[in-house]
């Protein structure tokens, strides 16, 4: 008998959540005022509002935790990072942040002015805020397919190169392109290592540049590995060093692939950014050997990227994705297909198709999901898409997705089990959810965080 998969770690450190009871819940979602960004930690069962800083650190990380170097300028945890970026991704010059919209600050603030461009493939909402208030405007170049939920299309993240070369021809200024690697909008989806390289060749001849927002690296390197020709035999170091060969920078979000609670860098082979750039970091961020990362996390960080480039880590990490999104097809519950690699994308317009566009669909399934079984997840739909900067309409995205984040290494398929069940549960009474929410008061950029909603 061929033996069975199993994850690639045991666990040495526990901790309680607990369950509670709908009418608990009732009580705390209306205070919270339908926004689940403002409950209590104790007051989820299982959260998957986010894989970002929620991940659990390997005994290696925090033995490094205890060998973290303090000191403000030189320290050794600095050089440490430094050396495993440098031999993962190939850039000589370096900056850590606090996280990885605070690489996204500094570095636009070296790159991108008002008036300017910014294409890519469907850029993270934090990134496209950096560039919205630089008053510059980004361009999704998504491929189609990649709106079709159904597609089994295998590169979902890719940009239509057809569409990119449009952008880059139109005589509009495009400081640089931004590869979002997966595209988490999208629905983790990855980017394949053909399209990389087209789009470098395209950045070329067009004398642009090519970054990287990388904080799912290494899940697309599985990817690339698992689904593109050429690939399957190949470590998945030497993958991601070819990613990299494609672009001139990156910017990071340790809180996802670097396994950490917190922490983010940029990384660049161009000098004159470096320079640029470490005027920004240590204004807003920090001196050039820390910027914003305590020397023990940098130092955690370092292990942590060697440890998420490791093929047992990463096939337990997909497993147990693709184990929520099996189960999800299996009950006839439309979600984005093929299964992406760090969450379950639930096509909340499928789901409920009678809850009107104006009552904010995938919050309304999200909240729902919360009272059933105490299962947290988050809305990438109409509150995330934001107003319109110009006319302040409402953008209602192609899709409403509920998106269901798995921390790594920190829940078991057990708990899978209670999400997959609490969704069902949610699915069979669908006919019956005809009204959604209402905007009680929003914020004039990145209202998700902390709008107040009501019941319609
Ligand atoms: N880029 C991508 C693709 C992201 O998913 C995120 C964060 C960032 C940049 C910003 O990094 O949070 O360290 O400042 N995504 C989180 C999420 C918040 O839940 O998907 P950060």
């Amino acid at each position: 008998m061929e033996l069975p998969f199993a994850e690639s770690y045991k666990i040495k450190t526990v901790e309680p959540i607990f369950r509670s009871t709908r009418k608990q819940r009732e009580k705390w979602i209306e205070a919270a005022h339908y926004n689940l960004f403002n409950l209590r930690s104790e007051q989820v069962f299982i959260d998957l509002l986010t894989d970002s800083g929620t991940g659990a650190m390997s005994d290696n990380q925090w033995a490094a935790i205890m060998k973290g170097d303090e000191s403000y300028a030189g320290s050794s945890s600095y050089y440490n990072l430094k050396k495993v970026i440098q031999t993962l991704f190939g850039f000589n010059y370096f900056l850590p942040t606090h996280q990885g919209r605070a690489a996204e600050n500094v570095l636009f603030s070296t790159l991108i002015k008002e008036g300017d461009v910014v294409p890519g493939n469907s850029h993270f909402d934090t990134t496209k805020g950096h560039i919205e208030f630089r008053k510059a405007k980004a361009v999704d170049c998504t491929i189609d397919k990649a709106f079709d939920t159904e597609s089994d299309y295998p590169f979902k993240g890719n940009v239509d190169l057809n569409k990119l070369e449009d952008v880059l021809k139109s005589g509009v200024n495009v400081p640089v392109i931004i590869m979002t690697l997966t595209c988490n909008t999208s629905g983790g989806q990855p980017v394949s290592m053909g399209n990389l390289k087209q789009v470098k060749e395209l950045a070329e001849k067009y004398k642009t540049y090519v970054i990287f927002d990388s904080a799912r690296f290494a899940e697309n390197a599985w990817f690339i590995k698992k689904r593109e020709k050429g690939y399957s035999k190949k470590a998945i170091k030497e993958i991601v060093r070819e990613m990299y060969s494609y672009a001139d920078g990156m910017t990071m979000s340790s809180k996802k692939d670097g396994i950490v609670n917190i922490g983010g860098f940029m990384a660049m082979s161009n000098k004159d950014w470096f320079e640029k750039a470490t005027t920004f970091n240590i204004m807003f961020e920090g001196f050039v050997t820390y910027g914003g990362m305590a020397g023990r996390d940098m130092n955690a960080l370092a292990v942590g990227l060697n440890e998420v480039t490791d093929k047992d880590y990463l096939e337990s990490r997909i497993s147990q994705v693709e184990y929520l999104g099996n189960k999800l097809i299996e009950y006839g519950i439309p979600i984005q297909k093929p299964i992406g690699g760090h969450a379950i994308f639930v096509d909340a317009k499928k789901f409920l198709p009678n809850v009107p566009k104006e009552e904010y669909i995938a919050q309304t399934l999200a909240i729902i999901l919360y009272l059933e079984a105490g299962v947290r997840g988050v809305e990438v739909g109409t509150l995330l898409a934001d107003r319109d900067p110009e006319t302040h309409d409402n953008r209602y995205p192609k899709l409403e997705f509920l998106r269901l984040a798995i921390p790594r290494r920190t829940y078991t398929n057990n708990h899978m089990d209670v999400v997959a069940a609490g969704l069902k549960n949610v699915y069979e009474m669908r006919d019956e959810i005809r009204t959604g929410l209402k905007i009680h008061k929003e914020a004039p950029i990145m209202r998700h965080f902390t709008v107040e909603l009501y019941k319609a």
